[in-house]
């Protein structure tokens, strides 16, 4: 197949970490920088804090076409997706349309190429939590079985693809691109001064706060759900401040709830602090960090607590310990050979599982360090390369 074209989608929050690494890979193959990369962004997230810093934070050049699709139902947003996007590839034809990770934009711009018979190559692709009523594990299924390449950032989603029936000669186990990502910036986040604006530097020792993310459906849009973490997040930020930087659907739903109030910071529930002072042990809720700032504090936390999937992949790369409120994870090497934890979001077991880690959360940022470095030799090819490797692959 001659590639003279490619069209790259991203849309969400964390198809902007995934993409940076492969848009750097292609510049920098004398092979593939003869062909014309043309990125479009959906628009499914648009927020700065959700978007454009990302942009910022990773040099990300500015997006070809931009959709503008927003928020909308699962079904008005795949469709806004598939509508829009659809102009782009009848009018642009390009000889491949690449899609990363498992968001709507991703499945739905999978669907209108395949639908033009234009190949689709997906990164991050035969991850699964077998779990049907999430919503990202459709997206995968799906755009999985339209793909002609796919490339997958472990053995056992390479395993998983095989068991659906995929060709193998489709497949290859290229390894992370989150990591590549995480490995080129560590540098550059290591600098940055977040810690000390928000109180938490703690003479560049670790274990001063837990750092919280929550965005999952099956979390935050079930108040009895949300009710119980809350409690436990509540316990647990009577020893130490707990630094929550709150995704907007969460934010939606807390104030919802009536939860806001378990923030040692919030006193308007119009808005949540960009920064805040959390020395003192509390809940305290910021808004979405960008990168950069983002990998800070997650290095220097006593622990996570999430349901991200992302966090998951780099709190084992960074050695940091991770506490992951669901019941299931499509990551399950994070848990065999990283440091990730899948707890349930149970009040109960949230605090079981917090009072076993507790006592280990000291350390130093030099064991951390080396443990990051060990972490990434453990899992294959979490090496910084996976993009490369993507690239030498189309392009050989
Ligand atoms: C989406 C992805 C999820 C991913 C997450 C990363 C799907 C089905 N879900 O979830 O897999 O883990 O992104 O963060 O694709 N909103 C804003 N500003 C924005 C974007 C959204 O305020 O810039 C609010 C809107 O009220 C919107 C809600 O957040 O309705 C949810 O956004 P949406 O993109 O539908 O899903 P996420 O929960 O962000
Ligand atoms: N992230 C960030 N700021 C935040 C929360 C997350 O930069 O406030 C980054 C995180 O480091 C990871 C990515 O966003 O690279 C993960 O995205 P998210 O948790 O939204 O989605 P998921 O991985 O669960 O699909």
């Amino acid at each position: 197949m001659k590639l003279n074209k490619i069209m790259l989608v991203a849309g969400a929050r964390p198809n902007f970490v995934k993409i940076a690494p492969i848009i750097k890979a292609f510049s920098e193959s004398p092979a593939a920088n003869k062909a014309r990369l043309l990125l479009v962004h959906t628009g499914q997230h648009y927020d700065y804090k959700l978007s454009q810093v990302f942009f910022d934070d990773l040099a990300i050049p500015r997006p070809d076409l931009y959709l503008g699709v927003g928020s909308g139902s699962h079904t008005t947003q795949i469709a806004k997706v598939m509508l829009e996007l659809e102009k782009v590839l009848v009018r642009e034809k390009p000889d491949l349309l690449m899609v990363v990770g498992d968001v709507n934009s991703t499945v739905a711009s999978a669907l209108t190429a395949y639908k033009l018979q234009i190949p689709v190559a997906h990164v991050e692709a035969g991850l699964r939590s077998f779990d049907r009523t999430m919503p990202e594990e459709a997206n995968r299924i799906l755009t999985d079985q339209m793909s002609e390449f796919l490339f997958t950032p472990s053995r056992d989603a390479f395993d998983n693809l095989l068991r659906e029936g995929i060709a193998g000669k489709k497949i290859f186990n290229v390894g992370n691109v989150m990591i590549d990502t995480l490995k080129s910036n560590l540098p550059k986040a290591i600098d940055r001064p977040i810690l000390k604006k928000l109180g938490l530097d703690n003479e560049g020792k670790p274990g001063c706060y837990v750092l919280v993310t929550l965005h999952r459906p099956s979390n935050v849009d079930d108040a009895k759900v949300l009710g119980g973490i809350f409690r436990a997040l509540r316990a647990i930020s009577r020893e130490l401040s707990l630094l929550y930087p709150v995704h907007p659907r969460s934010w939606a739903n807390i104030v919802k709830f009536g939860f806001h109030d378990y923030f040692e910071n919030v006193k308007s529930t119009s808005n949540i602090r960009q920064f805040s002072n959390c020395t003192r042990p509390g809940l305290y809720a910021i808004d979405p960090l960008g990168y950069l700032d983002f990998l800070k504090v997650q290095l220097h936390a006593a622990a996570v607590l999430t349901d991200s999937g992302g966090v998951q992949e780099e709190t084992t790369f960074l050695g940091v310990p991770c506490l992951t409120l669901r019941e299931n994870t499509e990551r399950p090497i994070t848990v065999d050979l990283g440091t990730n934890k899948v707890i349930g979001m149970n009040e109960e077991k949230i605090m079981q599982a917090w009072n076993e880690i507790k006592d280990n959360k000291n350390g130093n940022m030099k064991e951390r360090h080396a443990g990051a470095r060990r972490a990434g030799c453990k899992i294959s090819k979490w090496d910084g390369k996976a993009a490369e490797r993507i690239v030498r692959i189309l392009f050989r």
